[in-house]
């Protein structure tokens, strides 16, 4: 089964993608807003993530497309959406753009172009250039003050009639208990420095309200217990985000990497015990 093998290359693969050239190649620089790394390891965890979600909400795309002519894939990591988006219209134009293309899995489909571009600083694109684009899990690189002014670039690129589809983690938690509480509070503490809140993508439907969309909204609980609907593909997915960081957590916390360790360890049993579950939220609407 897949996730099995992707389970493995998760506990394997640890080594980055590139050959390091400074001190830390694979990890994000003190400039970097986005605090995850570029590793193999991220590879696996991100495709693994994307196998969890279409388990969890049977599709990879919410919103009714048709006959898009061309896709924009905004932080596109590995490019495992975009492959699947390729696969179901052949006949589109797909673009997959991230700041950095270390994750991106290539070659692509030739009917697919990279593009590496900041989307902080303005998506290079001209207006109405697209018919769907598609954003997801970019809470961690998007200062909560700029999420506006990204909505309104994202807009920008669709044409009148298009669809904007944005699939975000909320930070809420089902069932929560005393060591996923502690964890969530160093995480917070994390993003916190680098002006990021996980929570803001529950303003996306009053966002897209406000510009003029009436957007389709589906809350979901990824669950970290049991084995159904994709659990454990999201147990590995978030134990492994969260060794990832452990360095930056204890650093920005004041408190040693052992112990950040040592709760991430026993976090598996709490969830098992307390069927705790991670909230988060998918958001598609079509541009007026
Ligand atoms: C959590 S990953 C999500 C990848 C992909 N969307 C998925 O769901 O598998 C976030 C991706 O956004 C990219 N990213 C971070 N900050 C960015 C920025 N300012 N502009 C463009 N891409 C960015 C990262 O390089 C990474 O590939």
């Amino acid at each position: 089964m897949i996730w099995l093998w992707l389970a493995r290359l998760l506990g394997a693969a640890s080594s980055p993608i590139v050959a390091a050239t400074g001190a830390n190649a694979a990890a994000p620089g003190p400039a970097e807003t986005y605090a995850l790394p570029r590793s193999r390891r991220e590879q696996a965890r991100l495709e693994l993530q994307h196998f969890a979600l279409r388990q969890l909400l049977g599709t990879h795309f919410l919103a009714p497309i048709e006959q898009p002519g061309a896709i924009l894939d905004v932080g596109s990591g590995t490019g495992v959406w975009l492959r699947e988006a390729a696969r179901r219209w052949p006949r589109a134009q797909l673009v997959a753009l991230d700041k950095d293309l270390t994750l991106l899995r290539q070659p692509l489909p030739p009917h697919c172009q990279p593009v590496q571009a900041d989307l902080l600083t303005g998506l290079p694109f001209a207006e109405a250039r697209f018919d769907y684009v598609h954003q997801r899990f970019l809470a961690t690189a998007i200062p909560v003050t700029a999420w506006p002014g990204i909505l309104d670039d994202l807009l920008r690129i669709t044409r009148p009639g298009g669809w904007l589809e944005l699939v975000e983690a909320t930070g809420d938690t089902g069932n929560e208990g005393p060591l996923h509480r502690q964890v969530r509070t160093w995480f917070t503490t994390l993003l916190e420095r680098r002006g990021l809140r996980l929570d803001a993508a529950l303003n996306l439907p009053h966002w897209l309200q406000e510009r003029g969309l009436q957007p389709q909204i589906l809350r979901f609980q990824m669950p970290l217990f049991g084995r159904r609907r994709g659990a454990p593909l999201f147990r590995e997915d978030v134990l492994s985000a969260l060794q990832a960081l452990e360095s930056q957590l204890a650093a920005v916390n004041h408190i040693p990497r052992e112990q950040i360790a040592a709760t991430l360890t026993a976090l598996p049993r709490e969830w098992e015990r307390l069927r705790t579950s991670s909230g988060g939220i998918a958001v598609w609407g079509r541009k007026p």
